[in-house]
């Protein structure tokens, strides 16, 4: 979905003061709760200012609970007095529940989605309304995720910041634009599981090769966060980071060479272009 806006990719370095404004959490799930206790921790916004709704009351009750904010059973009502208003249910939930939202929304209200697949034009449907759409991942769940945000047609870059302030909470947040959000998906929204993946492989080898469980466990997890650190701090390439650990006729190039020799890396580009082909499928319905 285009915006006709300028590639604007970036990193969340400055936020807005989003604590004057009251925030809905439509849904009070797993992602709702990291960016809540994200922005509340934070001091992102006032606790007192935010409202999540839930079908299930037990979630409500934690929420209260534990973050000191207000609760609504709701949608509606919860949006009617919101300025930010977060998409945070189930894609599927969304038909159902839109309608009544769209409805009691304040006419300057800014909505930000965080649902895989729907792009910002359906939820506008039709209606000059501002749209940030925003593909967050699990990490975020310990503050340590990686979201990039997009503007619906309408958005300005006000709500941009908005929508920054709010995942930069919880990680990195970038901007990009909405035709990119399913590339998004495919490198961090689903990447996640692509590290996990590798993290099977490595520990199915150190079993293999007589290491223990935890042992394995405390050495893999160092290296892939060790690895991603070096390559952030250092600014370097990933191949160049890669042949400097790499000496000729050594036990990296042992390793690489039998990646190599079976394609491992063309395996795994093709396995991002396959979901980014899956996230524009379900985009379409
Ligand atoms: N998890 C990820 O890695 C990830 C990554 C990117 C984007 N997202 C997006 O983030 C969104 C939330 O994902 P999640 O993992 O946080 O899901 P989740 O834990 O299932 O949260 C959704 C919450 O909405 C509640 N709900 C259902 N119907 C509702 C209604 N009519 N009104 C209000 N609340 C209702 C659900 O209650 P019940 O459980 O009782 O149904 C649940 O508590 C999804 O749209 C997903 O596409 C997730």
């Amino acid at each position: 979905m285009g915006t006709g806006r300028k590639s604007t990719s970036q990193e969340s370095t400055n936020h807005v003061a989003v604590n004057s404004m009251k925030l809905a959490f439509i849904g009070a799930g797993n992602m709702a709760e990291a960016i809540v206790a994200g922005i509340v921790e934070k001091g992102v916004v006032d606790p007192g200012e935010v409202c999540v709704t839930d079908i299930d009351e037990d979630r409500l009750a934690h929420f209260v609970e534990q973050y000191g904010v207000g609760r609504s059973s709701g949608n509606s009502a919860a949006a009617a007095e919101a300025d930010v208003v977060v998409l945070s249910v189930k894609p599927q939930v969304f038909p159902s529940v839109w309608p009544e939202i769209a409805a009691a929304l304040k006419p300057d209200a800014l909505v930000v989605s965080i649902m895989a697949g729907i792009p910002s034009a359906k939820i506008a449907g039709g209606r000059p309304l501002r749209v940030v759409r925003v593909m967050p991942n699990t990490p975020a769940l310990v503050g340590a995720g990686a979201a990039g945000i997009a503007a619906g047609i309408f958005a300005t870059a006000a709500d941009l910041e908005i929508a920054k302030s709010l995942l930069g909470a919880v990680g990195v947040a970038v901007v990009v634009d909405e035709e990119q959000i399913d590339a998004v998906t495919a490198l961090s929204g689903s990447g996640p599981a692509y590290v996990f993946y590798l993290l099977e492989a490595m520990l199915e080898a150190a079993g293999q090769m007589g290491l223990e469980p935890a042992t394995a466990r405390r050495l893999a997890l160092a290296t892939v966060a060790g690895a991603a650190k070096l390559m952030d701090e250092s600014g370097e390439p990933a191949d160049v980071l890669r042949r400097k650990v790499t000496s000729k006729g050594g036990t990296t190039e042992a390793a690489i060479g039998t990646m190599e020799e079976r394609d491992v890396k063309k395996s795994v580009v093709a396995a991002l272009l396959a979901a980014q082909a899956r996230s524009k499928e379900l985009a379409c319905g």
